[in-house]
């Protein structure tokens, strides 16, 4: 593991049987309430996105959007929301996806990006890889290329990664820990 891997899994807290029985949950709000952590988190991921050239950053709503805002920021970049249904107003793209019981739908404005924008998807945790498979699609119906994907955290014993691969088209889809 890397010094940053290092740091970043030292603060992710594990919290058995959350949110039901069975389900280890890895709870970032001690990472978020450190300042170091925080600060190099949010550093790494504002050196990929300029690394990887691109000119907006999308954060994928709840989670995401606390990681992807200051990331923008530190690079110097726009940011872009993609929403949970009916947050967002005007013309909206829209995509469901599934969950472990039932779907749910995320929506990005139509005109969140120029033509041929090039954008970085962010977000907290890789786990089926549902959230991320729906907002690729988004980026390209409103008009962005996707130049990557970065997560926090990839749950690699699930099919995440394998599930993404016909959404990724080539995009590197990178996490800053696996676990
Ligand atoms: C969580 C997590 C990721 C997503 C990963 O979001 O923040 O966005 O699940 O799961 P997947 O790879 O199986 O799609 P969730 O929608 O639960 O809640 P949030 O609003 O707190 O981010
Ligand atoms: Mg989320």
């Amino acid at each position: 593991m890397t010094e940053l891997a290092e740091l970043l899994d030292s603060r992710i807290r594990d919290v058995p049987d959350y949110p039901k029985p069975g389900v280890l949950f890895k709870d970032i709000a001690p990472l978020l309430a450190d300042a170091e952590a925080f600060g190099a988190l949010v550093r790494a991921l504002a050196d990929r996105a300029t690394e990887l050239g691109a000119t907006k950053v999308v954060g994928l709503e709840a989670r995401g959007f606390v990681l992807a805002a200051p990331a923008a920021f530190a690079a110097g970049l726009g940011f872009v929301p993609i929403r949970k249904k009916g947050k967002l107003p005007g013309e909206v793209h829209a995509e469901s996806y599934d969950l472990e019981y039932g779907s749910a739908t995320l929506e990005v404005q139509c005109d969140a990006f120029a033509p041929g924008e090039k954008v970085l998807v962010i977000d907290d945790v890789l786990a089926t890889g549902g959230t991320v498979a729906a907002s690729l699609e988004l980026v390209r119906r409103a008009g962005g290329v996707p130049v990557g994907v970065l997560v926090l955290m990839e749950l690699g014993f699930l099919p995440g990664r394998e599930r993404l691969t016909p959404h990724l088209d080539g995009v590197p889809l990178e996490a800053l820990i696996t676990v």
